[in-house]
């Protein structure tokens, strides 16, 4: 036999071999796992997001994202009368150090998800780019931005289901809504107006001052990046392992 038709074959067989059976990988420390039949589900649902933070924190190798910076592409600051902020290069401090309450859990067939988070203190850290009028006076522009966000909540519903994967079954997650309410927030854009100091102080009491206002408008651009950064993550955490695995039956 031809030495080149044996490889062939070992190559065939090499390539056949099933790849590692997704059981195999083993459930890390950091994921404290829920019987399905636990009569305290969400309880214990809730512990195991806590249990969770210091590998959001952190990140972990292959698995988890650090959540810290939250990263988001670009979000629309302010966005009327001619006048338009974005923020690009977005990152946000923080959002590890959540509280979770009032879960309410499916994880039969369905995986749903629906709970509240507190998170007591965050800040961002991101580029701006301005373009417009502002007190009448044509401005185009950018530099560093940074706010501070206080005493915020957002109520999280993650929707998902079952998928098959080479026989086995993994959780997927499809959708995730999060309204999200700002407590208290303070903003600067640094370097306005080339760096005028009166003009770049005025425009930023003024924002300051109308923050409630900024805020509505802002509200849902937030939420909707927000959406997308998290549900990303949240399909990180379970992609690697069966739905056996993270919520066994006994
Ligand atoms: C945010 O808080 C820090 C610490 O209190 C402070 O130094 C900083 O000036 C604040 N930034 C804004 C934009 O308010």
């Amino acid at each position: 036999m031809a030495p080149s038709y044996l490889l062939l074959v070992a190559l065939a067989v090499f390539l056949k071999a099933p790849p590692a059976s997704a059981q195999d990988k083993k459930i890390p420390d950091f994921i404290k796992l829920c019987k399905r039949s636990d009569p305290q589900l969400n309880e214990c649902i809730t512990d195991s997001v806590e249990h969770l933070k210091p590998a959001l924190e952190k990140g972990v190798e292959g698995i988890v994202p650090s959540l810290e910076p939250l990263r988001m592409n670009e979000v629309p600051i302010i966005d009327n009368n001619g006048l338009r902020i974005v923020g690009k290069d977005v990152k946000t401090y923080g959002c590890s150090d959540f509280r979770i309450f009032n879960m309410k859990a499916d994880v039969g067939s369905k995986m749903d998800l629906e709970f509240d988070l507190e998170l007591p203190m965050l800040y961002t850290v991101a580029q701006y780019e301005v373009s417009g009028r502002i007190l009448l006076i044509p401005i185009k522009g950018n530099g560093p931005f940074y706010g501070n966000w206080s005493e915020c909540t957002a109520h999280v519903t993650l929707d998902g289901d079952l998928e098959d994967r080479s026989g086995f079954k993994f959780v997927r997650f499809n959708t995730l809504r999060i309204v999200f309410t700002m407590g208290k927030g303070r903003v600067e854009l640094r370097n306005l107006f080339n760096g005028d100091k009166v003009l770049g102080d005025a425009v930023n009491s003024a924002i300051n001052s109308n923050f409630k206002q900024v805020l509505k408008e802002l509200q849902h651009p937030i939420e909707k990046a927000l959406e997308d950064a998290i549900l990303e993550i949240a399909n990180d955490c379970v992609r690697d392992f069966t739905y056996d695995q993270l919520f066994p039956l006994e």
